[in-house]
């Protein structure tokens, strides 16, 4: 473990009202209440935003959005801006799930175009990438990350400065609630293709600040693994993360 705060975050899709929202939120924060060297983030649904936010106050917990939109205001029904994430207390957003990418067909231009509304509002872009089964099994994988990499930060390149609190999650899709994990074995490989991706093209500080999660079935038993791998520096947590008993072992993954 070197430099990085390991950050476990909690995405929590579409889960959870308001009631059930604030009871795991007072669950999680009184059970952490002694760590002080992990990060820890949830992303409730855009409903429950601001009641978490009243929950977390003072409790170092951070709040994330799970999507957003690229335009700050106007025709877009059913759409959700930067501006009121930050009104509903959130300092992050979720970018790129792979969910966004295949069930609402989002491409790594459009969410190229959110980081860069993001980053230019003051949030902070939680990006995701990761191959599917297909596409590992055809041995496409490093070509596949780097051009999600690539057209996802487009903005970062064109700029050619990324901002070292920006955070990457790799997520392999096979791995996405389906109980399969990437070994750690086979997520550091990844995670190291991406380090090295950003030290070619933003310099070795920015690739050694840059926080990169590993995300796809993260649960108490494997966290401590994937944790103490060189390169991942946290987890995106799913499944795990609607309960206290799962989230918080993976929280204290290093009492395991
Ligand atoms: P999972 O989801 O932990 O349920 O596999 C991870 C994610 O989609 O971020």
């Amino acid at each position: 473990m070197g430099l990085r705060t390991i950050l476990i975050a909690g995405n929590w899709k579409m889960n959870l009202g308001h009631d059930e929202s604030a009871s795991l939120v007072k669950a999680i924060a009184a059970e952490i209440k002694d760590i002080d060297d992990v990060d820890v983030l949830v992303a409730p649904p855009f409903t429950s935003l601001a009641v978490v936010r009243d929950v977390l106050d003072g409790s170092g917990i951070l709040l994330a959005a799970q999507n957003m939109h690229s335009e700050s205001k106007g025709a877009y029904t059913g759409e959700i801006s930067a501006q009121m994430l930050l009104e509903s207390g959130c300092s992050h957003v979720i970018l790129g799930h792979s969910e966004r990418r295949s069930l609402f067909h989002e491409k790594d231009a459009d969410i190229n175009l959110k980081v860069n509304t993001a980053v230019e509002s003051g949030l902070i872009p939680i990006v995701c990438i990761g191959e599917t089964l297909e596409e590992r099994e055809q041995d496409r994988t490093f070509q596949v990350i780097k051009g999600q990499l690539e057209g996802s930060l487009n903005c970062f390149m064109d700029q050619k400065s990324m901002p070292e609190s920006t955070i990457l999650a790799y997520e392999p899709v096979w791995a996405i609630g389906t109980g399969k994990t990437a070994s750690p074995e086979q997520a550091q490989e990844v995670h190291e293709f991406i380090r090295g991706w950003i030290k070619n093209n933003f310099g070795e500080q920015t690739s050694e600040a840059v926080r990169i999660l590993y995300g796809g079935s993260v649960k108490p038993d494997n966290a401590r693994d994937l944790m103490s791998r060189k390169d991942i520096d946290g987890a995106l947590v799913g499944g795990a993360s609607l309960k206290a008993d799962l989230f918080v072992p993976i929280i204290k993954f290093k009492e395991k």
